[in-house]
C-alpha cells in the first residue's frame, strides 16, 4: 500500500470494520511509511483530534524520535485537551513534542473582534503564523505530516477542511505524508483504537478547529471563555452518563446578561446554553429529549461551580433552521 498515487481510494483497501483489519493497515501503513521516510524527519501539528493522533500514532510507531510534533495550545481547547496530548503523546508514547504556549497571543488577537467570520480567520491564521514559527526553529525536516482523510478528499480538492496548516508545504517545500488519507472517519478511529489511543480521543465528538472561540459568542473575553470552558466540562461530564448519548453536545455561552440574585443584590450574570444534537451527516439535525434530572444536574453544578454564571438554557432547535453552533 506504499507510494499511493491516485487520489481515489484503491480497491484493495478494504473497509476497516475490525481490528483485524485495522492491524493489518497499521502494519501496512508502518512499512509504508519506513519506506518513504527513510533516515529523514517529520513534522505534525497535533490538535488531539482524532485524525492527527491516530497519524502521530503510526509516525510514532514507524520512525519514533524521526518525527517532532507540535501542539499549539491557542486558547480555545476545552477543558483537559492539551494535558491529555502531553500525557498521551510524550509520557507514553514517548513522542517528541513541542508544546506551545500562545494563549495570550491568539486571546489578544480576538480581543474586542465579535464578526464569526473574521474571528475564524484571526484564529487560522494565527495558527499557521505559530505553526510556521516553530518550524522555522527546526532544521532538516523533510516532510509534513497531516491527517488528511478520505471525505476531505472528496469534498475540498484534498484540502483538511477546517484544517489550518494548509499554508505551510509551499513556504517550506515539505513533502506531505498523509497515511489516512484514504480512510473515512469511523475507520480512522478503529485503526485509533488498534493503536492503543484512549477512547475519550479515538471517540471525541466533532470540535470545530476554531474551538471553543465560535461557542464563545461575540466578542471573546477571558473571563466569558474560561466559564465556558468549565460549563462545557460539566454538560459533556453529565450526558456521558447516560446510556444512549446523543450524537454531539457542548454548551455556548452567548454574549448577553440577565439579572441574578446573591446575598440579597442584584447583579448581571452569563447564561450558558445547552445544545445537544442527534445527525447522522451534520447535515440536519434534531434535538434529543434530555430528563428533566439530567437538565437539573447540570443547571446545579454549573450555577454553584462557574463563576458569574447564573442561569443555565436548553436550546430544542433543530437543523435545519437553526445550525448547530452558534456561529
Ligand atoms: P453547523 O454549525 O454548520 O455544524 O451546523 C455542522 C458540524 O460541523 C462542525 N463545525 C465545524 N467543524 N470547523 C470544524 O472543524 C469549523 O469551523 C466548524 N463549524 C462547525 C459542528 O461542530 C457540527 O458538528
Amino acid at each position: 500500500m506504499s507510494g499511493y498515487i491516485y487520489e481515489t481510494r484503491p480497491e484493495s483497501l478494504l473497509r476497516i470494520t475490525n481490528e483485524e483489519r485495522a492491524k493489518a493497515f497499521i502494519d501496512d501503513q508502518v512499512k509504508a511509511l519506513k519506506e518513504q521516510i527513510g533516515d529523514k524527519k517529520v513534522l505534525l501539528a497535533l490538535s488531539g483530534g482524532v485524525d492527527s493522533s491516530v497519524v502521530a500514532a503510526l509516525l510514532i510507531k514507524a520512525i519514533g524520535k524521526q518525527l517532532t510534533c507540535v501542539h499549539v495550545n491557542h486558547g480555545l481547547l476545552r477543558k483537559g485537551e492539551s494535558e491529555q496530548v502531553i500525557k498521551v503523546f510524550r509520557e507514553e508514547l514517548g513522542a517528541n513534542l513541542i508544546y506551545v504556549d500562545a494563549v495570550d497571543r491568539f486571546l489578544d488577537a480576538l480581543a474586542g473582534v465579535s464578526d464569526p467570520e473574521q474571528k475564524r480567520k484571526i484564529i487560522g491564521s494565527l495558527f499557521i503564523d505559530v505553526f510556521a514559527e516553530e518550524a522555522e526553529k527546526l532544521e532538516d525536516i523533510k516532510f509534513l505530516g497531516q491527517g488528511t482523510i478520505y471525505p476531505d478528499i472528496l469534498e475540498s480538492q484534498g484540502v483538511k477542511a477546517h484544517h489550518n496548516v494548509g499554508g505551510l508545504p509551499e513556504k517550506f517545500g515539505f513533502e506531505l505524508v498523509e497515511p489516512v488519507k484514504f480512510l473515512y472517519k469511523d475507520e480512522v478511529r478503529v485503526v485509533g483504537k488498534a493503536l492503543g489511543l484512549p477512547d475519550n480521543m479515538v471517540y471525541r465528538q466533532p470540535f470545530p478547529g476554531p474551538g471553543l472561540g465560535v461557542r464563545c459568542v461575540g466578542a471573546i473575553t477571558r473571563d466569558r471563555l474560561e466559564s465556558l470552558r468549565e460549563a462545557d466540562a460539566i454538560v459533556r461530564e453529565e450526558i456521558d452518563k447516560l446510556q444512549f448519548k446523543p450524537w454531539q453536545y457542548f454548551c455556548i455561552i452567548p454574549d448577553m446578561q440577565s439579572t441574578g440574585i446573591k446575598d440579597g443584590k442584584r447583579y448581571m450574570g452569563w447564561a450558558v446554553v445547552i445544545r445537544a444534537i442527534n445527525t447522522t451527516d451534520a447535515v440536519t439535525a434534531t434535538v434529543p429529549a434530555l430528563s428533566f434530572q439530567t437538565l437539573c444536574n447540570i443547571r446545579d453544578r454549573i450555577i454553584k461551580t462557574v463563576p458569574g454564571v447564573n442561569r443555565v438554557l436548553w436550546d430544542i432547535s433543530e437543523k435545519p433552521v437553526a445550525t448547530i453552533e452558534w456561529e
